[in-house]
């Protein structure tokens, strides 16, 4: 019985991004102590929880927005995740004590090369876009009295403009090569983007010193 309540305390889910932030985000772990079995890396494993080398504590890999929900309702207890997901999702149930300082981009508005010509952002009224984040685009254009419709897309935003589904987009832009190979330019910046470490406020009380701990691990990985 004590046995099971020390394992229960001593348990930690830890939720990670798939795509690019991952290949950052390992490094900086293993720098903090948490390194995952190797089956992790083995693209034919189908498994979606992993064992690491931390007793207790164990790694899901899921899409960078599922990271906010599942951290949000305590499905998982801590997670690395984009600002843009937390500035779309505002989960209060999320705590971000941490800016991790990878997966680095911005985020922003772009249109057709062809259309910039003659287009002054100034003088907008409506705006039809299409998004991952549909809430920080609306509050985006709300902020200075335009209306955005807003079709959500979960990926390859940069098709719309070209095949009619809106005008413009929001989207995040590393290099800019995306942009420039679907004949897209960057009008507009909304925000900066890096991923953050994001800790579910629950879980901080239920699990405190284990919580804090990975915490200062991960700051000190962070700034070492
Ligand atoms: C992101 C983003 C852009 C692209 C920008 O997509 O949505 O499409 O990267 O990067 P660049 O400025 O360096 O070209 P990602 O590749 O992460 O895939 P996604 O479309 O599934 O989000």
């Amino acid at each position: 019985m004590l046995c099971r309540l020390l394992e229960e305390k001593l348990k930690l889910i830890f939720a990670l991004p798939k795509g690019r932030i991952l290949n950052e985000a390992l490094p900086l772990l293993e720098r903090a102590g948490i390194k995952p079995e190797s089956s992790f890396h083995d693209n034919e494993d189908r498994r979606l929880i992993f064992r690491t080398n931390v007793s207790g504590l164990h790694i899901i890999r899921v899409r960078s927005f599922d990271v906010a929900t599942f951290v949000a309702f305590g499905a998982a207890h801590i997670g690395v995740v984009g600002s843009d997901v937390l500035m779309e999702f505002d989960y209060p149930e999320n705590y971000s004590p941490l800016d991790l300082k990878i997966g680095k981009c911005r985020m922003m508005v772009a249109q057709p090369v062809k259309l910039k010509v003659d287009d002054d952002p100034a003088r907008w009224s409506h705006v039809s876009v299409a998004t991952k984040y549909p809430e920080v685009t609306k509050q985006h254009f709300a902020a200075r009295g335009v209306q955005a419709e807003c079709i959500k897309l979960n990926g390859a935003m940069e098709l719309a403009p070209k095949l009619g589904l809106a005008k413009r987009i929001v989207d995040l832009v590393d290099t800019g090569k995306t942009l420039k190979e679907n004949g897209l330019v960057a009008v507009e910046q909304i925000a900066d983007v890096s991923s953050r470490l994001v800790v579910n406020r629950a879980a901080l009380k239920t699990k405190p010193e284990l919580l804090r701990k990975w915490v200062e691990r991960i700051r000190e990985a962070v700034n070492g």
